[in-house]
């Protein structure tokens, strides 16, 4: 994998053309776009074509929590519409993850049986979001109820069941990756946002990391918003984030 392609854009804007324009200028020097609630919600699906007409790969970024046969349909239209990477709340269970695993999979076998293998798009990356991190241990304890167990220990009990339920990675924060590297081996897919160069700001975000340091800690797709789509150029930003990480991914 080359270095741009471990960099996603959080395309956070709720406008179209905003958000194309972004894409223009970004999808020879990133890996993905993530489209979150707020840009899905306001364009519709259409947003992951138009993505790829500009030769962008789409990470859908809707967090999918709801029963197994729900989150199981959803997971089948995301795969339909050909994204790259798509989340589900790893707090949904085991019994959804595997429904979305086994709905995406019997797709597969489908499209096989009837032949049609040649139209059929890449299967998405399924990524379980674990421990949200504006979730603090306090809340863990008084409002989940869960009691007698760090923040830590928490995503990586869902990262590894995750894994078990049929999920290719997770979504956790840079202070997490090390744990969960070494819970769930090399071929599961860690991505972290809260990334910040060290030329940019912190903007909100309170705990962050560089793009270099995430790699490091064995993240494999840094998330990355305002420091590329508020830059005054937003591909020079995107190059020389992937610069800061070419030696140390490869
Ligand atoms: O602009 P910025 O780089 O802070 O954007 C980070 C992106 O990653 C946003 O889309 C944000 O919602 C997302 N994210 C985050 N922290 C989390 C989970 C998601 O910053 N814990």
């Amino acid at each position: 994998m080359q270095a741009k392609d471990r960099i996603i854009v959080a395309l956070d804007v709720d406008d179209a053309r905003e958000a194309m324009s972004l894409v223009g200028q970004l999808a020879a020097h990133v890996g993905a776009f993530k489209v979150g609630m707020q840009l899905y919600n306001s364009v519709g699906p259409d947003i992951v074509r138009r993505i790829h007409d500009l030769g962008g790969r789409v990470f859908a970024d809707l967090k999918l929590h709801d029963i197994p046969n729900t989150v199981a349909g959803a997971s089948r239209v995301i795969a339909e519409l050909g994204c790259f990477m798509y989340t589900v709340h790893a707090a949904g269970g085991s019994a959804m993850m595997q429904a979305a695993a086994d709905a995406i999979r019997d797709r597969q076998h489908e499209s096989s049986q009837s032949g049609a293998l040649g139209g059929r798009v890449q299967d998405p990356i399924m990524l379980a979001v674990t421990v949200l991190t504006s979730i603090d241990q306090h809340q863990l304890e008084q409002e989940l109820l869960i009691a007698g167990r760090s923040i830590q220990e928490v995503v990586v009990r869902l990262a590894k069941m995750a894994q078990t339920s049929g999920a290719g990675g997770v979504i956790c924060s840079p202070h997490e990756i090390a744990a969960v590297r070494a819970a769930c081996g090399p071929d599961f897919n860690v991505v972290t946002p809260g990334i910040r160069p060290i030329w940019h700001g912190s903007d909100d975000q309170k705990r962050i990391t560089t793009p270099a340091d995430a790699v490091k800690l064995g993240a494999d797709y840094i998330v990355i918003g305002r420091p590329i789509v508020r830059a005054p150029h937003p591909a020079s930003a995107a190059i020389r984030i992937a610069d800061e990480i070419q030696d140390i991914a490869d």
